[in-house]
């Protein structure tokens, strides 16, 4: 099965995507994350990328359908979850295409529908494992009290440099502008599942779960 996450800035793409992967041995395809491993590791394409990620606009078409691209072509296994990706009707189209290419399809776009001043609360409360990325929020979810990750640990957590009020406003206006318009794309297509995001984790889960199981 090969899903599509779709929904602002913390919505909750992210910590949904890592559930799946751990339920449904699914393949996590976010392409912030694959943007900021190319920063914190300096490539070329890392420079280019950071201050337009810093700023909140969205990268260029050809980059991120660069990095979908080489994923598709490895190993597959419970199917894909595409986290962030697509943003805008022509990386929509690259994806379809991509797909019909490796005989694959979309089984589904789940819609995570939040309000416009709870991400804000979302945004600036987040901070995520240095080492294995696990998602964590200073009033939601917070660190353990022992200061070690639940999942790997790990004792050093970060916050992402786009995550201030300034640079999320941004965000949501290149959400609505250029994102906003693939709700109507895949709901033509029959495709288009809707979530209250707003719900507490276990329940946007059960409520994704339902969507994908029918
Ligand atoms: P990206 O990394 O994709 O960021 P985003 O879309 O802004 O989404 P976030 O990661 O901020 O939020 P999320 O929905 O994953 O929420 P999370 O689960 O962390 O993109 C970053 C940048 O990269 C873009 O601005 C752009 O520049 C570039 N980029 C990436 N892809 C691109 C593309 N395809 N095209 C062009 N440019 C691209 O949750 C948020 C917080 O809320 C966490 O603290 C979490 O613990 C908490 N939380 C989650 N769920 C709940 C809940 N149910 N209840 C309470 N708290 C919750
Ligand atoms: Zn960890």
């Amino acid at each position: 099965m090969n899903i599509i996450l779709l929904g602002p800035p913390g919505a909750g793409k992210g910590t949904q995507a890592r559930h799946l992967v751990e339920t449904r041995n699914m393949i996590q395809l976010s392409t912030g994350d694959m943007l900021r491993e190319a920063k914190d590791s300096g490539t070329e394409m890392g420079k280019v990328v950071a201050d337009v990620m810093a700023r909140g606009d969205l990268v260029t078409d050809d980059i991120v359908i660069g990095l979908i691209r080489e994923k598709l072509e490895g190993d597959k296994a419970g199917g894909f979850i595409f986290d962030g990706f697509p943003r805008t009707l022509a990386q929509a189209d690259a994806l379809a295409e991509l797909l019909e290419a490796t005989g694959e399809t979309l089984d589904a776009v789940v819609e995570l529908r939040v309000r416009d001043d709870a991400l804000v609360a979302r945004i600036v409360g987040r901070s995520t494992c240095a080492n294995c990325g696990e998602v964590y929020h200073d009033e939601t979810k917070p660190i353990p009290a022992d200061g070690k990750c639940t999942n790997c640990g790990g004792t050093e957590f970060k916050r992402r440099a786009d995550d201030n009020e300034e640079s999320l406003k941004n965000r949501l206006m290149e959400y609505y502008k250029k994102t906003s318009p693939l709700l109507g794309y895949y709901y033509a297509k029959g495709l288009l599942k809707r979530v209250d995001g707003l719900a507490a984790m276990d329940v946007v889960q059960a409520a994704i779960k339902a969507e994908l199981d029918g």
